[in-house]
């Protein structure tokens, strides 16, 4: 480990028992951060992750003139009254995917917004063309130069769109966009998940006008005006499930206080059908197992499918069930990056470009590696290893933790990104992470 600066260090081969209380989501909280610019006023949210992705999309509020403040450890206000700013600053725009969202409330407010190239873990290409033809419909001009993209309207004036794709990201582009735009939007074959109805109720909150109709179809008449609410983001679904995972793979017991079942629906199915047992109530969710794990045949989908995120933690457990499993990933082509690291430690998964699986897959014949056959089961060993993306990150930790042996992790700052407070949430459950520093000296050494 030559160039290790800063990494975790983990002792596993123990059961991890005990409770956990989860956060906000990541992937709501952004998102209601973001919408609360389209007011020229303040909007107070609550249960939001003290993580590095709020950070960010919070210095991007900032740098366009916003203001924010904490009133509590997980309650932020946001006052965009001063919102003047039409570039996105890339120093941030750089590391996030949801700084794209942006564009949709500077479009209302301003009537124009710059994006340069935006960031994000690298699961695959990520393009934001749905984004770009979606806006467009709503009678923005795009137009690109030196890696950024002009976004402007005189007036978003409302329209029918069909998504190629349910894209969570251009879905909720085009709901911010089109409450304030002039008229009536139907956004057609449209994301549903949990995060965009969070979205849709804070939005409702500030005065959009919004209906769910059949399926997949979003209604919305646009209102000129919005005004400050108070709201609060749901809790993290991803991050109930991993910490489900990690309790079975460790053959331990953890109680996930703030685990929602309705928004854990297809989760639980298959953690079940793997083996895994779980008592709901209505503080929360006990995860544990009775007897040996089993293998499953999985596939990823968008909601109300099984999530392309719960997707890693669930394969780093099936490593410790007895059989063969099979896993076709059909969010992202580039979702089985952190495999490697896994069959490092001793995995037996072996990667498959064809599908396997059934579900409409948009990588068929693509030459991508987005199925898995992972046999179990195996005793994984503790090793170094680097994080290639966020919830990798986490399979990662959980793959530490399951391995007799000290592992050393590096790329922490992807964990960092999204999950809060997990060394102290793990220790919870008496999994021990340590932070340990090195400068470039003492690691040469
Ligand atoms: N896509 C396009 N063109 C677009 C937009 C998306 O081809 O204009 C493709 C993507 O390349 C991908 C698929 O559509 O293959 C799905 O992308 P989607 O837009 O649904 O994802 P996203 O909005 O970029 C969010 C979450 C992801 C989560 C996905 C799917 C945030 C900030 N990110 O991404 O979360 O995996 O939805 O549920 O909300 C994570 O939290 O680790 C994470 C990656």
């Amino acid at each position: 480990m030559t160039d290790l600066q800063v990494y975790y260090e983990i002792e596993g081969g123990r059961p991890l028992k005990g409770e956990i209380a989860i956060s906000g989501a990541k992937n709501a909280a952004t998102k209601l951060i973001i919408a609360s610019l389209l007011s020229n006023d303040i909007c107070v949210i609550s249960n939001v992750p003290r993580i590095r992705d709020v950070e960010q999309t919070l210095n991007i509020c900032e740098a366009l003139g916003c203001s924010y403040r904490w009133t509590d450890a997980s309650t932020v206000e946001i006052d965009s009254t001063g919102l003047s700013e039409y570039r996105i600053p890339l120093r941030y725009s750089g590391a996030m995917r949801s700084s794209v969202l942006f564009v949709a409330p500077m479009l209302k407010r301003l009537g124009k917004a710059d994006l340069q190239t935006i960031g994000g873990c690298n699961l695959g290409l990520r393009p934001i063309d749905f984004h770009i033809a979606g806006l467009k419909r709503l009678n923005a001009s795009v137009t690109e130069e030196d890696h950024t993209f002009h976004f402007t309207a005189e007036r978003l004036i409302g329209s029918i769109v069909e998504l190629d794709y349910p894209s969570v990201g251009a879905t909720e582009q085009l709901i911010i966009a089109a409450v304030g735009a002039e008229g009536r939007t139907v956004i057609r074959n449209a994301a549903i998940e949990p995060e965009i109805q969070n979205l849709v109720g804070f939005l409702q909150s500030m005065g959009a006008i919004i209906y769910q109709d059949e399926y997949r179809t979003w209604i919305i008449d646009g209102v000129e005006n919005f005004h400050g609410c108070s709201y609060w983001v749901i809790n993290d679904r991803i991050e109930a499930a991993s910490f489900a995972c990690l309790a079975v793979a460790t053959r331990g017991d953890i109680f996930v206080r703030g685990a929602e079942q309705e928004h854990m629906i297809t989760f639980l199915n298959m953690f079940r059908k793997a083996g895994g047992v779980f008592e709901v109530d209505r503080s929360g969710i006990r995860f544990n197992y009775e007897d040996e794990l089993k293998p499953v045949i999985l596939e990823t989908d968008v909601h109300p499918g099984f999530m392309t995120d719960w997707q890693p933690p669930f394969v780093t457990m099936l490593t410790q069930a007895q059989g063969i499993s099979i896993v076709h990933e059909t969010v992202y082509e580039n979702r089985f990056g952190y495999v490697q690291a896994l069959l490092k430690m001793d995995a037996k998964i072996q990667l498959h470009k064809s599908c396997l699986g059934r579900k409409k897959c948009r990588f068929r014949d693509q030459h991508f590696d987005h199925s898995a056959i992972v046999q179990g089961i195996t005793a994984l060993k503790a090793c170094d290893i680097e994080i290639p993306d966020l919830r990798a990150g986490f399979a990662y930790l959980m793959a530490s933790f399951i391995a007799e042996g000290t592992s050393r992790i590096s790329g922490i700052e992807y964990v960092k990104r999204g999950y809060s407070f997990i060394q102290e949430k793990l220790a919870g459950v008496g999994g021990s992470i340590l932070e340990i520093s090195q400068t470039p000296d003492t690691v040469n050494a």
